[in-house]
This record gives C-alpha cells, sequence and structure tokens, in this order.
C-alpha cells in the first residue's frame, strides 16, 4: 500500500460539527432559543416536508437506483454537471474530504482568521500545519496575504469562507478573482460558500465562474443554513471533474433519501424560497443591528443570519449566564474576544435575545 492510498483509507470520524452546540454548557431551560449555531428557525421548506413524510414508509430499501438522477439534479440545481460535483452529510463532509485530497505532511491548509474552525479541527486530528492570516480590517480574508503563505509553503490549499464566519463579511469579488488568478503552484482555493445566499452587497460573487474556467477552486455549498435542513445533513463541493475525482474516494456514502427526497422537492421551488427566507430574515437582521446602534454598540456589517457585535469587553462571562436565562449565542473567536456572534431566529427569538442580553449586559 503506497503511503498516499494509506492515508486515504483512513476514516477521521471528527465531530466538528458538533463542536458548536457542545462549546455551550447547560442545564438549559426547556424553552431556550439557539442562537448559537447558524441555523434556520422555520425549517425545510413545506414541499420538502411533505415529500419527507412520503418517503418514511419505504425507507427501508437504500433507493441506490435514485441516486444518479439525484446527482444530476443537484448539479444542475447550480449549473453545474454530476461530474463537477460532490454530495456528503452536510458540507461538513465534502470540507473533510477537500482536506484529505489537498493537504499533506508537506502541504498545509491556509486560512483567514478567525473563520469557521472545522477544516483546521480536521487537519488537527491528520497532525498536519495549519497557518492562520489574520483578517482585513474589513474582517474578511486577506488573499495577498494567503497567497503569500501558500507561495512561502511549496502550496498548500487556501480556505476562504465567504461570507466569513463568524464575522459575516464578505471577501469582495475583485479580492477572489484576484487571488484564482495569482495561485501559486500545487495551490488549491477552497471557497465556502455555506451562507452566499443571505449575501445582497454587489461584492458578493460565487467562485463557481472559476470552476466553470476550469481553475484549481472547490466551491461548497449547505442546505443547513438559507434551506433549513441542518439536521437532514446535506451539502455540496463542485469543481473541475479531475478535483472532485480526487475527493470522491473518502467521501463516507450517500446520504438518506429523506435528505435525497426533501431537496427534489426543493429544487424546483428553491429560488422563491430563498428570495422569501432572505427578505424576511435580513429585515429581522437589520432591524437587530439599529437595536444595538440604539444602545451604542458596535456590530460588523453581516451578509449572513449571523451578527458580531462588539461588547468592549470579554464576552466568556456573558455565555453562561445568557444560557441560565434561556439563550444560546456562540462560542467565543478569539482573537476577537470582545465579540459576541449571535444568530438570527425568528422576530420572537430576536425579542427574547434582546431581553435576556440586555438584562445580563447591564447588570
Ligand atoms: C462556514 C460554514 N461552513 C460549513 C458549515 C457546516 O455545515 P453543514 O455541515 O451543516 O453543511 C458551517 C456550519 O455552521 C459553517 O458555518
Amino acid at each position: 500500500m503506497t503511503r498516499r492510498t494509506f492515508a486515504l483509507s483512513i476514516p477521521i470520524l471528527t465531530e466538528a460539527a458538533l463542536a458548536q452546540r457542545a462549546a455551550v454548557q447547560g442545564p438549559f431551560p426547556p424553552d431556550t432559543v439557539w442562537l448559537n449555531a447558524n441555523e434556520n428557525p422555520e425549517g425545510p421548506p413545506k414541499v420538502a416536508m411533505q415529500a419527507m413524510i412520503d418517503v418514511l414508509p419505504k425507507s427501508g430499501r437504500y433507493h441506490y437506483q435514485e441516486y444518479r438522477d439525484f446527482y444530476a439534479a443537484v448539479a444542475a440545481s447550480e449549473g453545474m454537471e454530476a461530474n463537477q460535483l460532490l454530495v456528503g452529510a452536510g458540507s461538513s463532509e465534502v470540507l473533510q474530504a477537500a482536506i484529505h485530497a489537498f493537504t499533506g505532511a508537506d502541504r498545509p491548509l491556509i486560512q483567514m482568521s478567525p473563520t469557521y474552525e472545522s477544516p483546521a479541527s480536521v487537519m488537527q486530528a491528520l497532525d498536519r500545519k495549519v497557518i492562520r492570516v489574520p483578517l482585513t480590517s474589513g474582517y474578511y480574508a486577506d488573499v495577498k496575504e494567503l497567497a503569500k503563505a501558500a507561495e512561502r509553503e511549496g502550496g498548500g490549499l487556501i480556505y476562504i469562507c465567504n461570507p466569513n464566519n463568524p464575522t459575516g463579511a464578505v471577501t469582495p469579488k475583485k479580492d477572489i478573482d484576484w487571488l484564482i488568478e495569482n495561485l501559486p503552484t500545487n495551490t488549491v482555493a477552497l471557497i465556502d460558500e455555506a451562507y452566499i445566499h443571505f449575501a445582497e452587497t454587489p461584492d458578493m460573487e460565487s467562485a463557481f465562474k472559476h470552476i466553470k474556467a476550469g481553475k484549481n477552486v472547490v466551491v461548497t455549498r449547505s442546505y443547513s443554513k438559507i434551506f433549513g435542513m441542518a439536521g437532514l445533513r446535506a451539502g455540496s463541493a463542485y469543481g473541475r471533474p479531475d478535483l472532485i475525482g480526487r475527493m470522491a474516494p473518502v467521501r463516507n456514502n450517500v446520504i438518506s433519501i429523506v435528505a435525497v427526497r426533501a431537496l427534489l422537492a426543493t429544487f424546483p421551488e428553491a429560488q422563491s424560497i430563498v428570495a422569501d427566507r432572505k427578505t424576511r430574515f435580513n429585515k429581522i437582521r437589520r432591524d437587530l443591528c439599529s437595536w444595538f446602534k440604539d444602545k451604542g454598540l458596535d456590530h460588523i456589517e453581516s451578509h449572513t443570519n449571523f451578527v458580531m457585535v462588539d461588547l468592549k469587553r470579554d464576552v466568556r462571562p456573558l455565555l453562561p449566564r445568557m444560557v441560565a436565562k434561556g439563550v444560546a449565542v456562540g462560542r467565543p473567536f478569539p482573537p476577537l474576544d470582545t465579540m459576541l456572534r449571535v444568530s438570527i431566529g425568528t422576530a420572537a427569538d430576536m425579542d427574547k435575545f434582546r431581553r435576556v442580553f440586555w438584562e445580563v449586559y447591564s447588570s
């Protein structure tokens, strides 16, 4: 067995996807409002619910014969071909597959900091190097520094979360374009677009066009956020067929037929579902941001379903006190130690957040 096939055969069963929730310590009051993991309180669209109910009695079978058409439908939903796609149990699984495929003992992960930590956790489990590059003053990726680091290392995997979790900031399309045009040799760019559906700024552009141009780019998407299917575990990666081919051997298995049917029912209505949810949640976010402003608190302009607000003091002591009062918010994100990240829930969830946050913050 060669070193490469040996490495590929090791399943890394990281629980990084659960880290967010695990970081919030209970006991939790029964009516706790969960604003800690950027989920969607509305859950799956109605059409998806019906499709799942319909398939449940038939879930005693594998349904393997349906997956070819399913992959074609997922790819077509983004204007791609099936050989440019890998579907996994959440985007967590395909991000992990990219790490297995494009990093190694001598090929580090190069990422912005702070950002979504799951890829770095996988690297840690594999005992591979992670290079963290501070964000720009606008809280998005410093593409020149990321490229410099990859150059210095002789290549690697550059991970950009766009819009970024936890800051909610967008890396402008001109910066992404520059990076892709100037990718060092032996380097792949992994662009995580889990929150793209919430972004309204013209600075936000998907990196899909770079895939179509044949570049060393992999883009991941999640159905856990605007589509409200976090518990169903479905996500996808898109890339040149040869890059997808390198990721495919480390994917675990097909996703559940329940998630498959939920997605197939959603695709025909996806545009209106996204537009409707985007309008509703972005309004709730804007209302929250105005409230922060009225209270004299600065926030980072967000293009997602969460916001970071600057408390100008360590957030750590506040978090357990808020949980005790039934509001769970994001964990600390060093080095942004004074920033609290709160997910956007329903209007009623945010009313409760405002009440509890203000009680705890001002006492
Ligand atoms: C930026 C980002 N990428 C990926 C994920 C993983 O989501 P999932 O595996 O549910 O698709 C998350 C989850 O919070 C996230 O914030």
